[in-house]
Parts: C-alpha cells; structure tokens; sequence
C-alpha cells in the first residue's frame, strides 16, 4: 500500500528527528509540520497540545499519511495517547526520553534534560519509574526550546552556563529529552566537557522500519515538505539548512 508520511513539533526540533529516519526510508514523500505558532508547547496545558497535534493530524490525513510521527517529546508525552485512541487507523510513532538506552547502556551518572511538560506528565513518570537508577538527575530546561527555535546562540550559551554548569565533573551521560536539544550538543559540551548523548530518534526511526516493513509501505516519491504555522520564511531556510548540516 502506498503512502505518505507525516513528522511534527512545535517548531524546528523535530528536524533531528527527520533526519535520522532518512537514513533508513529515504523513499517517502515526508510533511513536516512546524508548529511555531505556538511554541513552546512544554509550558502549554495538556489540552492546548491536544488541541495543536489534533489540527496537525487532519493537516497530515488529507495528505493521505498514514504513519504519523510525534518528532517532540512533550506532545507525545501529552498527545500521544489521546491521538492513538482518535485514530486507529494511523500508526502514530511517538518519541520519548532516551532513559531505556541510558539504562542499558550506562551505570555512570546522566543528566536528563527534557521541558517542564514532559516531565510532568503521567507518561513520562511511568517510565521512569520503570528504568531510573540512583544516577539520573533530571532537569527541567524551561525556556531553552524556545532559545533554540529563535536560533538565539549568545542566551542559548549564558542559559546552559547558568543553569547545567552544576552538573560538570558529575554526569557522564545526557539525555536530551527535547528534539530541539541534539542542536546545540556543542554548546552542551562547551559547559558539562565530553559527555556522551542519547536521544530518542533512533527508537523512532526503528519503529518506523518496522511498521513499513510490517504493512509493506512503499512511497508516492521522495519529496521532504516544510510547512510552519507562523509562515515564516527563515524557518523553511533553517529546516532546509539543518536537514543538510551536521550539528554534532
Ligand atoms: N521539541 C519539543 C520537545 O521535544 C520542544 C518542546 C516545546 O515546544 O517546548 O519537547
């Protein structure tokens, strides 16, 4: 059966998710959806996100896409739930905080950065209570989404300075529990020294290989669409420009 596929955030983050799922399923037509309008989401209520990703739903079934992918942490931590039970007939792929891979991968200390919305919610508790050991200090990052869409490097670089510094020489590990964070490893580096990352794209690029494979999904083509609920042109340049670059 052939379709599309349809990837979402609140803005620009959800691109390193993207990007990651093109490394294995290059031969789809992917619409990407921006939805800086109303960003941040992590200080939104629960019902405003529900609200926005329902929107972007409809946006995405009348581009006849069948598989859906959350590309933001806190509308799956908010939204996931409510849009599986709306639409049973998509496969909705929802992205969470890294913690499982953490868990497994490392005994040693790890930071958890993620938005105040994501951690507050019901979802990310439960796993968290099902992977957290005694080393995982978790933060909550209120306003850096926004720094991040706004591409605002000198608040982005005095932000990580005055709120993470605390954790240098303490974790090893960081989990960037927000799709806008991979973007500024570097600036993360420059503060906490040569941790190692994890983030959750790759759980999401695997699930969708399986769900293509499990249905036997082929594409209409190979086509990437930006759309971005501000219209605003420097954000289709940003997109374009990361889905090029490497951020490491
Ligand atoms: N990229 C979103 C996430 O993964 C950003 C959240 C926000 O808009 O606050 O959580």
């Amino acid at each position: 059966m052939e379709t599309n596929i349809g990837i979402f955030d609140s803005g620009i983050g959800g691109v390193t998710v993207l990007k990651e799922c093109l490394n294995n399923n290059k031969n789809f037509n992917y619409y990407y959806y921006s939805d800086s309008i109303h960003n941040p989401y992590g200080e939104k209520s629960e019902e405003e996100v529900i609200n926005y990703c329902d929107e972007i739903v409809k946006y995405f079934v009348d581009r006849d896409c069948h598989i859906i992918i959350i590309a933001c942490n806190t509308a799956s931590a908010m939204a996931s739930l409510y849009l599986r039970n709306k639409y049973k007939n998509l496969h909705i792929i929802a992205i969470e905080p890294a913690i499982k891979l953490a868990y497994d991968n490392s005994i040693l200390s790890t930071l958890v950065m993620a938005t105040k919305g994501t951690f507050d919610s019901e979802k990310f508790k439960e796993l968290f209570d099902k992977y957290h050991h005694k080393n995982f200090y978790l933060y909550s990052c209120v306003g850096l989404a926004n720094l991040i869409e706004n591409n605002d490097i000198n608040k982005i670089s005095k932000y990580l300075e005055d709120n993470i510094i605390k954790y240098n020489g303490i974790v090893s590990n960081v989990v960037l529990g927000c799709t806008h964070y991979p973007l500024i490893k570097k600036y993360i580096r420059n503060v906490l020294g040569d941790v190692k990352f994890y983030d959750g794209s790759i759980g999401v690029s695997n699930r969708l290989s399986s769900i293509i494979k499990e249905n036997n999904y082929i594409g209409y083509g190979s086509n990437i669409y930006f759309y971005d609920s501000s219209l605003n042109k420097n954000k289709e340049e940003r997109f374009y420009k990361i889905l090029e670059d490497d951020y490491e």
